[in-house]
């Protein structure tokens, strides 16, 4: 197969969807890869390390040459595209059903890598996971560099020092993640989720479950949160109040998949913190979880710092592309024999569900 590396259209976006290794093990699989000239300098790949790889570089108007064509963030355009190619990337179809119209316009075969099944054979394959961790790693670090205070207990001529309090909301693979660095640089980490499954995670990470009603789970079929009613919303903010107040840095990572993220911060609750206290909003790019947001700036409200990076993954470029492009070489493998030619088999659970448009129709809608 002819692969070819788009690159990203979005400033803030310093990934690359292949790195040169992945570039690597597939020209050995008999595919012949194409990379879009500098698709990979952002992240610390330059087009050299792509030719010793075996790539070619090509210009962004050659992309038609391709039958695969993959990257990151959806494509802005589709003009380059010709009819039958494939295209992988994380859509977000789950709620930009627009998308899918213009993929079938052009008759395009997409898969859109968010809609990887969170099974055990397609673990490899997961997007989610790999970069949503990078973004927990990554918030915690951005928490103790913004905080005034230590993280860990010291213990000084002058005295000693308490550690600081931090404060996790939603507990899926970032906030865990968030808790786990938090929880290795010192500090005091109590955490909360709707899933009362996560609480064992949290317990087992060395922080505290909060929770203001054990006997309610909001977790779904699917093991994801289920969108709550608004007047448990309501109930949910007046517990966390007392517990916000109470911490020196907050860290949110609450999500509903193809939804706008819920809204567990108000300005109100901004108010009764500490002045010098720090919010990193990490899912700023899905609306965020506190209500003061300004996606990708840093604001100061009654002294709170509220910080709510987009693209945070792309602050640690070369380790969340390595991770992504081990990701969709996964993906590629399962979609391509052993002499590179492309095969649909729609009964795999995994090409299913994560194949959202063929022959001009879109799938599993
Ligand atoms: P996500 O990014 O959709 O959401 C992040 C977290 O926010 C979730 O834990 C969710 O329960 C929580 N949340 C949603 N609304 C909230 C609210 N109002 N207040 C507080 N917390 C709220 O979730 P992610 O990280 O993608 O993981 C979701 C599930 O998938 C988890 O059960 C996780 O264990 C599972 N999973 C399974 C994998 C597998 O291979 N089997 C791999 C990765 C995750």
């Amino acid at each position: 197969m002819k692969i070819c590396v788009l690159s990203e259209i979005n400033k803030s976006e310093k990934r690359v969807s292949l790195v040169p290794d992945s570039v690597n093990y597939l020209v050995k699989k008999r595919h012949e890869i194409f990379i879009v000239d500098g698709a990979g300098k952002e992240a610390g790949y330059p087009n050299e390390e792509y030719t010793n790889s075996g790539a070619k570089i090509i210009s962004n108007h050659d992309v038609h040459k391709a039958d695969i064509c993959i990257t990151i963030s959806k494509p802005k355009t589709l003009n380059s595209f010709k009819d039958k190619q494939v295209l992988i990337s994380v859509l977000g179809t789950r709620s930009d059903k627009k998308i899918l119209k213009d993929i079938n316009d052009k008759n395009i075969t997409a898969f859109d890598m968010e809609l990887i099944p969170r099974i055990s054979r397609a673990q490899r394959m997961d997007v989610l996971s790999s970069q949503a961790s990078i973004a927990g790693y990554k918030s915690a670090l951005i928490i103790a560099n913004e905080l005034g205070i230590y993280l860990p207990m010291m213990m000084t001529a002058a005295g000693t020092i308490p550690p600081a309090k931090i404060l996790i909301l939603g507990a899926g693979v970032a906030g865990l993640q968030a808790i786990a660095t938090a929880r290795r640089l010192g500090a005091l980490v109590s955490a909360f989720d709707i899933r009362l499954a996560a609480g064992e995670q949290i317990e087992s990470l060395g922080a505290t479950f909060i929770h203001p009603n054990k006997d309610v789970d909001a977790e779904s079929e699917t093991g994801y949160a289920k969108e709550l009613e608004e007047s448990e919303q309501i109930k949910q903010r007046k517990f966390l109040e007392g517990h916000l107040s109470n911490s020196d840095g907050v860290i949110t990572t609450a999500a509903i998949p193809g939804k706008r993220a819920p809204i567990l911060i108000t300005n109100e609750m901004i108010k009764k913190m500490k002045p010098g206290s720090v919010i990193v909003d990490v899912v700023a790019d899905s609306g965020g979880n506190v209500e003061l947001n300004n996606s990708g700036e840093t604001i100061i409200a009654h002294g709170v710092k509220i910080i709510s990076p987009v693209d945070i993954q792309s602050k640690m470029s070369k380790v969340s592309s390595n991770l992504y492009s081990r990701n969709v070489t996964a993906l590629i493998d399962l979609l391509t024999d052993n002499n590179g030619n492309i095969l649909f088999d729609f009964e795999d659970e995994i090409i299913n569900s994560t194949c959202v448009t063929n022959n001009g129709q879109s799938r599993n809608e």
